[in-house]
């Protein structure tokens, strides 16, 4: 089977870095890794510039973090692009993945917060139960 496509569930965590091994050592040359990292909508009732302003915050932070995705890629030669998608996470992972019809969705077990107790992650946990596509779960 030919992986032609893959996107990367990426929140900057250790185990995410290492779904981006994954993806690396899983396409082929052509293989597109797409990494996604999904800024969620602010919890509390803002006006709609606070939002702007917000998302705006969220890119200021998270530029850097994926400049060194891209740049990681390279080192390994490969081209990685990266996104930055605002919504809940694991529903904007799935919905990006069938628009780009991708063959494959990797992610962590364990992201950047949560219960360390629990076994799997609420945002791994929802992309394995909503997408229809393969996804790929990485232990740590
Ligand atoms: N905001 C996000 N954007 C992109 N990928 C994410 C995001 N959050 C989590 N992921 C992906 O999901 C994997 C598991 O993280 P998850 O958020 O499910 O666990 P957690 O942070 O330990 O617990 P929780 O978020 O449920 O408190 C991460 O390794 C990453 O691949
Ligand atoms: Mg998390």
């Amino acid at each position: 089977m030919n992986i032609k496509k893959i996107v990367v569930a990426y929140d900057g965590s250790t185990q995410s870095k290492k779904a981006l091994d994954w993806a690396i050592a899983m396409g082929s040359a052509d293989t597109e890794i797409i990494a996604v990292t999904v800024v969620r909508p602010p919890e509390f009732s803002p006006m709609v510039s606070e939002v702007d302003e917000f998302y705006a915050d969220a890119e200021r932070f998270y530029q850097p973090m994926l400049e060194k995705v891209r740049i990681y890629g390279k080192s390994n030669n490969k081209e990685i692009k990266t996104l930055i998608l605002h919504g809940h996470p694991a529903e904007s992972i799935v919905h990006f993945a069938y628009e780009q019809k991708a063959d494959l969705i990797i992610t962590g077990t364990r992201g950047l917060g949560g219960f360390k107790s629990l076994v799997i992650g609420s945002v791994a946990q929802k992309v394995v139960s909503y997408s229809k596509i393969p996804v790929l779960v990485v232990k740590e």
